[in-house]
């Protein structure tokens, strides 16, 4: 009994961790519903290993920076410019509340993520995509994952 018990609920633990870990495929059909393949000039590779780098595909993933803002999401959007999380001052240049950045439906992140990309640098204001994506072959990114 206990150990049928035990046995459920790790099963639940661990069904509830990998909730958060997007399918890459499932991801480039969702950027793809959102118009983001060749959105500024980047193709479906280039946001598949945006999110790789930045969150390994979580999407609930929220990490602490040294000056102490936070990143939030599948894209590591950060609270000092971007969205609010009442933690420190904001320019909150997305309104939105940073939360929402972590939402499994993507769309606050996708709907941040384009108007950083639209802007000065595109995706170059993300350091891990400047040093593991710019400039390199990614079209494997997409490798078996069909759009239809
Ligand atoms: C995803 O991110 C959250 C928050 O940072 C973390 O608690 C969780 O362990 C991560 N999931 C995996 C599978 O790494």
């Amino acid at each position: 009994m206990t150990g049928a018990l035990l046995v459920s609920l790790v099963s639940c633990l661990i069904a509830v961790s990998q909730a958060s870990i997007i399918n890459r495929c499932d991801l480039a059909r969702v950027l793809h519903k959102e118009d983001l393949d060749g959105f500024e000039g980047y193709s479906l590779n280039d946001w598949l290993c945006l999110a790789f780098v930045e969150s390994n595909f979580n999407i609930s993933k929220v990490n602490e920076n040294a000056d102490g803002s936070f990143d939030y999401g599948i894209f590591q959007i950060n609270s000092h410019y971007w969205c609010n999380d009442y933690r420190s001052h904001s320019k909150n240049i997305c309104h939105e509340d940073c939360q929402d950045l972590l939402s499994p439906s993507l769309l606050s992140s996708i709907i941040c993520a384009k108007k950083i990309v639209s802007g000065a640098g595109g995706m170059k204001n993300w350091v891990a995509w400047r040093l593991h994506c710019a400039g390199r072959p990614l079209s494997y990114w997409m490798t078996g994952c069909f759009l239809g």
